[in-house]
């Protein structure tokens, strides 16, 4: 196989499977992937409809393999970039406190340790409403977002973060070049693993980058992915699921070097990895000591995949059957969140609005509307409150702290969370 047919193979269409079989190139090096999980058909995660006007959702196989060189996870099948970010994007960054605190923490990282020289510059590449940026912009810090949101951009505007509307690639990436000058930082959180053409974006950041800057990549992490059977961590936005292995690989083949790694505690488990121009910076010896930790665990492997397969089965069987029998025993369940990742979720578990009557989320876009693919319906907070469930599945689990915390009346009239991760269970 080679990489020149590889776009082809990958890209959704009715008979791709037939005609490709289980195996495909992978999208960094061009070597064989093989399917190793397979969550059937799926609708575009961030893709929310009126209840009327579902006819037009879009869905495609949801298949994931590990690349037999590189060991990068990645899926199958590429959903067009158009259909899941657009103007409309509705996910908003700073929806949650815990995650404004931690874009102001790593923003004033970068103020304090690379953005203290003349001038400094930071481009952010998926920048959405701006929550990371506004921190630099207080600090009267030269920067610009890039996110092909428009309507998250408006939002930045208002915090005084101004966004480029559009993707992030070598076009995009000399224009800014030749509008601000090289960028001393590009930073880039949940966003990186989106894309499948991922060489377009390290053409991109070789472009603007200083000759001595970082490119500093944050994501959710395989290894917490698969020891806590993040099974919903899965979905058509996720394109890659990174290891420190695979993005050591996949720099070096782009020609950076991962000088640093820093795990983070949110979204379940993540990772930030620090990249910079080969033998620009000194290699930091937390990058040895995650990599002898992965290998000691072999999540990069085959067999890794596996045992999160079986695992995967096992909670939407526990998960499917305590919902029905809680359902058949006439009690109430609404969902809290109607996050992206429990798209896959609820589809791969066939849990509709029988079994789960309404999801409440704060998100003013998705309110109103269903839920991608199992149509249940989408309101506002206040309803979780009037009356409360007897119980609620917590589909925004990564926020667990600051939604129980909130929420504690619920708790203290009797109501009971349904937790899936790391297994199913109720608190
Ligand atoms: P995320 O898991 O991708 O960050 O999405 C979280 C979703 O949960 C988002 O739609 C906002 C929603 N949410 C609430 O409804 N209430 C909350 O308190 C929090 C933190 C999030
Ligand atoms: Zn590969």
């Amino acid at each position: 196989m080679s990489v020149g047919v590889e776009v082809e193979v990958n890209v959704d269409d009715e008979n791709a499977e037939s005609v490709f079989g289980s195996r495909w190139c992978c999208r960094i090096c061009g070597s064989e992937c093989e399917k190793l999980l397979d969550f059937g058909r799926q609708p575009v995660s961030d893709d929310f409809h009126a209840a009327g006007d579902v006819d037009s959702e879009y869905f495609f196989d949801l298949c994931v393999g590990i690349c037999s060189s590189c060991s990068m996870v990645q899926q199958m099948y590429e959903v067009p970039r158009e259909l899941m970010f657009n103007a409309d994007y509705p996910y908003r960054t700073s929806t949650s406190q815990v995650m404004q605190r931690h874009f102001q923490d790593a923003a004033q990282r970068f103020i304090e340790t690379e953005l203290n020289g003349t001038d400094p510059f930071i481009v952010e590449i998926g920048s959405n409403d701006g929550v990371m940026l506004r921190t630099i912009s207080g600090a009267k810090i030269r920067h610009l977002g890039v996110d092909p949101s428009a309507r998250a951009a408006d939002v930045a505007a208002e915090h005084g973060v101004k966004t480029h509307v559009g993707f992030f690639g070598k076009e995009t990436a000399d224009a800014i070049r030749v509008s601000h000058g090289p960028a001393n930082v590009i930073y880039s959180s949940n966003t990186v693993s989106h894309i499948a053409y991922i060489e377009s974006i390290f053409s991109g950041v070789d472009s603007l980058l200083t000759d001595d800057g970082v490119f500093v990549i944050e994501d959710r992490y395989l290894g917490d992915i698969i020891g806590n059977t993040y099974l919903d961590q899965i979905y058509d936005e996720h394109f890659y699921l990174f290891s420190c292995y695979s993005v050591r690989e996949m720099a070096n083949r782009f020609g950076f070097e991962l000088v640093d790694v820093e795990p983070l505690v949110v979204h379940g488990g993540s990772l930030r990895y620090t990249l910079a121009r080969c033998g620009s910076r000194r290699q930091l010896s937390t990058v040895e000591r995650i990599l002898a930790e992965e290998t000691e665990r072999g999540i990069n492997s085959r067999e890794a995949l596996d045992r999160f397969q079986s695992n995967i089965e096992q909670t939407r069987d526990e998960l499917v059957c305590l919902l029905r029998r809680l359902r058949a025993d006439g009690r109430t369940i609404v969902g809290y969140g109607a996050t992206s990742k429990s798209a896959t979720l609820l589809n791969y578990c066939g849990i509709g609005p029988d079994i789960v009557s309404f999801v409440c989320d704060s998100t003013k876009e998705k309110q109103g509307l269903v839920t991608p693919g199992s149509h249940i319906p989408i309101r506002a907070p206040d309803s979780f409150r009037n009356p409360y469930p007897d119980l609620a599945l917590l589909l925004a689990w990564n926020h667990r702290k600051e939604i129980m915390d909130k929420e504690r009346e619920f708790q203290r009239r009797g109501g009971r969370w349904i937790l899936y991760v790391p297994s199913v269970h109720i608190v």
